[in-house]
């Protein structure tokens, strides 16, 4: 009752916290006793090689890309904070997504979330189906929809949820549970990048696998490329273990170093990031030179009631159509000056950009617009920094953005004038 009480996000009708986070965070993988120095932060092994007691007898470690002390200690913590039973960590988000598809063989299917990250849906569509996979792509928020579009060679399930940018939210014990229902052995995959093991656990969901770009919030300083995944299915792990090693889109020792330090911060950067994020959302939400924001936090957002069941909360990631033009959204992106204009997202900084001409520049227009994917969309990372001057920061860049745009149309009215009087 008492962790209840302290739970700021279950207060407000969200799931409750997975019990044990921090400690796990802080203590699972760092234990002092696995190293003879009795180092309380496990040191960054950078050996690429051990030695061996006689030949094929080894103490755990052979070959560094087969595994390596550093990379093994995150994979721990990671294992632990999504309630699983194994984890795997890659070299990017994107080595992630190459590695589980190749569990995968040419004919079989994979059905995605129509809404994912543009270097996914580029992957998907123009590498993965070169090699002979069926892709296709579906609105995965409409569970109706989901059993009319798996085609008797669906063998994967790609869910991405929250969606980026426009965060759809998917019902991801919906999708698992028909899916399986319709073939057990289809693999549900689920992408975390938006939400970080803190706020949702897909596995306890019903999915397969778990996976995440960790250059975002489980790294959570911008100064980190990786990608994990984590699972409890014993076949798959041996298989994705194999992968790990055999295509060897490994992490480095420092990044694993790195990644596992941002981890043990992850709890109180995520209840901080959904602290300002839901404060710059309702900001956003009342301001006339703002056309709608889209925030799973906010009672306005279609699968808000569906996010508190799934979810313990909301990350940082808010995305929003400025009033006006495409000239309106530069003019308000140029002229942030706490938020960076950058790609990337969950980092102790907020950033902003602009998704038709940035992170989802690949996918094509048609798709974009039935995305709802506009020249006037705003993705927002917000950040770490003070509440008050990330707001000031959106209402100084919103007022420039209407300033700059009412000077343009003045100017071209008083140029038409003096050419029509010339005349
Ligand atoms: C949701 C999501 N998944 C996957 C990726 C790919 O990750 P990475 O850039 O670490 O390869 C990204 C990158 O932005 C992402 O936003």
């Amino acid at each position: 009752m008492a962790s209840q009480k302290q739970n700021d996000s279950s207060a407000a009708g969200y799931q409750p916290l997975f019990k044990s986070f921090a400690t796990d965070a802080i203590h699972v993988g760092s234990e002092p006793e696995q190293w003879n120095s009795r180092a309380v932060v496990p040191p960054i092994s950078l050996s690429t090689t051990f030695k061996q007691h006689g030949p094929g007898k080894h103490a755990g470690f052979e070959y560094s890309r087969c595994g390596n002390p550093t990379r093994s200690c995150l994979e721990r913590a990671i294992a632990a904070l999504d309630g699983a039973q194994y984890c795997l960590a890659l070299s990017s988000g994107m080595a992630a997504t190459l590695t589980i598809t190749h569990l995968l063989k040419a004919g079989d299917g994979i059905l995605c979330m129509n809404d994912v990250y543009g270097g996914t849906n580029e992957y998907f569509s123009k590498i993965a189906a070169e090699f002979g996979l069926g892709v296709s792509f579906a609105d995965l928020t409409k569970l109706a929809l989901l059993k009319a579009a798996l085609k008797p060679n669906t063998k994967m399930l790609w869910i991405e949820t929250p969606t980026n940018p426009t965060l759809k939210v998917v019902d991801i014990k919906g999708c698992a549970d028909i899916v399986h229902e319709h073939n057990k052995d289809i693999i549900v995959v689920v992408d975390n990048t938006f939400m970080s093991s803190y706020f949702q656990r897909p596995l306890a969901l019903g999915a397969d696998i778990c996976m995440y770009s960790a250059t975002k919030y489980m790294n959570g300083h911008s100064d980190v490329v990786m990608g994990l995944i984590s699972l409890s299915r014993d076949d798959l792990n041996e298989r994705l273990k194999f992968l790990q090693s055999a295509l060897g889109a490994v992490p480095s020792p420092f990044d694993c170093y790195m990644c596992h330090r941002g981890l043990k911060t992850l709890h109180v950067r995520m209840k901080q990031h959904f602290k300002n994020a839901m404060a710059a959302a309702q900001f956003l939400e009342a301001d006339p030179r703002v056309d709608g924001v889209i925030f799973q936090g906010l009672p306005s957002h279609p699968q808000h009631e569906l996010t508190k069941r799934q979810c313990t909360g909301c990350s940082g990631m808010i995305s929003f159509y400025i009033k006006g033009k495409l000239e309106h959204a530069s003019t308000f992106l140029r002229s942030l000056k706490l938020f960076t204009l950058a790609d990337s997202l969950g980092g102790v900084e907020s950033l902003a950009e602009h998704p038709v001409s940035m992170t989802h520049v690949s996918v094509p227009e048609n798709e974009k617009k039935e995305l709802g994917i506009s020249d006037t969309l705003i993705r927002l990372s917000v950040g770490l920094e003070d509440e008050e001057n990330i707001i000031a920061d959106l209402d100084q860049a919103l007022r420039a953005a209407v300033i700059y745009c009412f000077l343009c149309l003045c100017l071209m009215v008083m140029h038409d004038f003096f050419w029509s009087n010339k005349g």
